[in-house]
């Protein structure tokens, strides 16, 4: 496995590769790595000869400094788990080799996909997302690329990108990985204490609860939604930072719970922000 710091170093590889017609399957990640991301891998190595995963904290996506600053690193054991995995290169550059400062400030914004959910919530989250997805495309020079749908929104954004953009290379979403007690994985849930982490429990029981309260006839969206806000709200230690129900294409808020929705949802338990959705089909109420 190759591990590179460097945009030359990236290149060279890749171009030799290339010359090999071989084919290149590309992770984005953040580090702190876990089996979500390995299921990321997996899928690359199936699809793709080739496989990078990039880790970099990108510092443009975080709305708060102290988020930032919390983030959790581990580099030496995710370049053990990719090397474990057969990962063939990991880019691991740093924030001067992705941001130079002689770099002209660039945004990129997809309004109708950001204006809800976390980007209603992380303002400038999004826009830091698209930057450096775009540059580790180009850098990558990906035929693949694969997301975890734990961040649904981002998936639906950055699939909008590349669609809109003519980016040359296919975005593939990956199932969210749980824990045995159903909560998403996710490098955040690190820095839950014992006690937050009983509490997190709480989000993917209320994914339960809802599918339930379905099942069972509720087809009042503000009814149903309080049914889950205060089934959440029994955590001493959780804040919601929104529970939305909206459509899983467009993302807007729907208004009848008919067909495919996408329930969405962010909560704090205690510091740590932990998201997670899922696409409910509404069964269709018996007469
Ligand atoms: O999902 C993430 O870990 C990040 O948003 C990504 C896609 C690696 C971009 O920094």
């Amino acid at each position: 496995m190759r591990v590179v710091s460097e945009i030359s170093e990236l290149k060279k590889t890749i171009s030799d590769w290339r010359q090999n017609k071989e084919t290149i399957g590309f992770c984005p990640t953040m580090g702190t790595l876990h089996e979500g991301h390995m299921d990321l891998v997996r899928q690359s190595k199936n699809k793709a000869t080739k496989t990078i995963v990039s880790i970099f904290i990108n510092p443009t996506q975080f709305n708060d400094p102290k988020d930032f600053a919390a983030y959790p690193k581990n580099t030496e054991q995710d370049l053990r788990l990719c090397e474990e995995n057969a990962v063939d290169l990991v880019f691991l550059p740093t924030v001067e080799v992705m941001y130079p400062p002689t770099n002209t400030p660039i945004q990129m914004t997809i309004p109708y996909l950001q204006n809800t959910l976390c980007g209603k919530t992380r303002p400038g989250h999004f826009e830091g997302v698209l930057q450096v997805v775009s540059k580790l495309f180009h850098l990558t020079e990906a035929d693949f690329s694969f997301f975890g749908l734990k961040d649904y929104q981002q998936f639906r954004i950055i699939s909008a990108l590349v669609t809109e953009l003519n980016f040359p290379l296919q975005i593939i979403g990956v199932p969210t990985k749980r824990e045995s007690d159903g909560l998403a994985m996710s490098s955040r849930n690190l820095r839950l204490s014992q006690k937050d982490r009983e509490t997190a429990t709480l989000v993917p029981r209320m994914f339960q609860l809802a599918k339930k309260t379905l099942a069972g006839g509720e087809r009042n969206l503000n009814v149903w939604k309080e049914i889950l806000t205060d089934f959440l709200l029994t955590g001493s230690n959780v804040k919601i930072d929104y529970l939305e129900v909206v459509d899983p294409m467009s993302l807007q808020p729907i208004t009848t719970l008919q067909g495919e929705v996408l329930l969405a949802t962010a909560v704090f338990v205690g510091e740590v922000r932990l998201i997670d959705n899922e696409i409910l089909v509404c069964p269709p109420v018996s007469k």
